[in-house]
């Protein structure tokens, strides 16, 4: 069951709706939105304007987390839902659950997300080693994603190497840049905007199957934070002359 937003947070929404007809943003589910990494991303989209749906196994558990959200930060409207619900609202989807409930969570959502776009966060950790990089043996995980969805799902793979910590801390500026990567070429593009609505940088990262880069290099990442006893590490991608370079 869809559950709005309280009454002030549904004003906000009016105002930004009315804003949405001229700059025409899509709505986000965020499914598994209630973990670390969905809130994070959830929260700097909801913010920066867009009509943020966070899902969740349950319902209850999502509507908990977006009235606590809500309350906490006057510049956001979260809606919530269950995770099915939230995808067949959106359009585009947003996978963040731990690697081990990938494709059990895209089997029940594959029927809300025909022509849409699934940006897909999972990094293939295995616990307990998660410093180690331990790829499935089809290489990317991402890719058994596309298999399982066939064409009519654009999937996108995407923010692998931002940290939570960073996400969820809405004054931080994130040095990091997202390696975004994809078939199809306007979906990374579309997965690219929405990468500079939560305050980073997206960067074509090549087809889906390339994502194995970005997947294997979160372990490297956990890593070093370890090792470094800093709670975020990141990648920048350097020689750009675009104008993209970060300062
Ligand atoms: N945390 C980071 O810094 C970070 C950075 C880069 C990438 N990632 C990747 O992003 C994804 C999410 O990370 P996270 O740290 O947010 O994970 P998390 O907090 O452990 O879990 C995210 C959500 O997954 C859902 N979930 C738990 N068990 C499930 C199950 N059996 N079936 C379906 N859903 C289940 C839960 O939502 P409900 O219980 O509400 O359904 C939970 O809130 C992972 O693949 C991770 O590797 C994380």
């Amino acid at each position: 069951m869809h559950v709005p937003a309280p009454l002030q947070c549904r004003q906000a929404r009016v105002v930004r709706l009315l804003s949405q007809v001229h700059t025409s943003l899509p709505s986000v589910a965020v499914v598994g939105g209630t973990g670390e990494q969905g809130r994070g991303l959830a929260l700097r989209w909801s913010a920066a304007g867009y009509d943020v749906t966070i899902g969740s196994r349950a319902s209850a558990r999502a509507r908990a987390e977006v009235e606590k959200l809500n309350r906490l930060h006057s510049n956001i409207s979260l809606s919530s839902d269950d995770n099915k619900g939230a995808a067949r609202g959106a359009d585009i989807i947003v996978l963040t659950v731990p690697f081990k409930f990938q494709l059990s969570t895209v089997e029940d959502i594959a029927t809300c997300l025909d022509g849409k776009i699934l940006v897909d966060v999972t990094v293939p950790l295995v616990p307990p080693k998660v410093a180690r990089v331990q790829l499935p043996e089809a290489g990317s995980a991402v890719v058994n994603v596309q298999r399982i969805l066939g064409e009519n799902v654009r999937v996108v793979s995407a923010f692998q190497n931002v940290s939570a910590h960073h996400l969820n801390d809405l004054d931080h500026k994130i040095k990091c840049d997202v390696l975004v990567c994809g078939d199809d070429v306007e979906a990374r593009q579309e997965t690219i905007k929405l990468v500079a609505a939560a305050g980073l940088r997206g960067i074509h990262g090549g087809p889906l199957v390339n994502s194995v880069a970005a997947e294997a290099l979160t372990s490297v990442l956990i890593g070093i934070n370890r090792r470094y006893k800093i709670p975020g590490a990141g990648i920048i991608i350097t020689g750009l002359s675009d104008g993209s370079e970060i300062e």
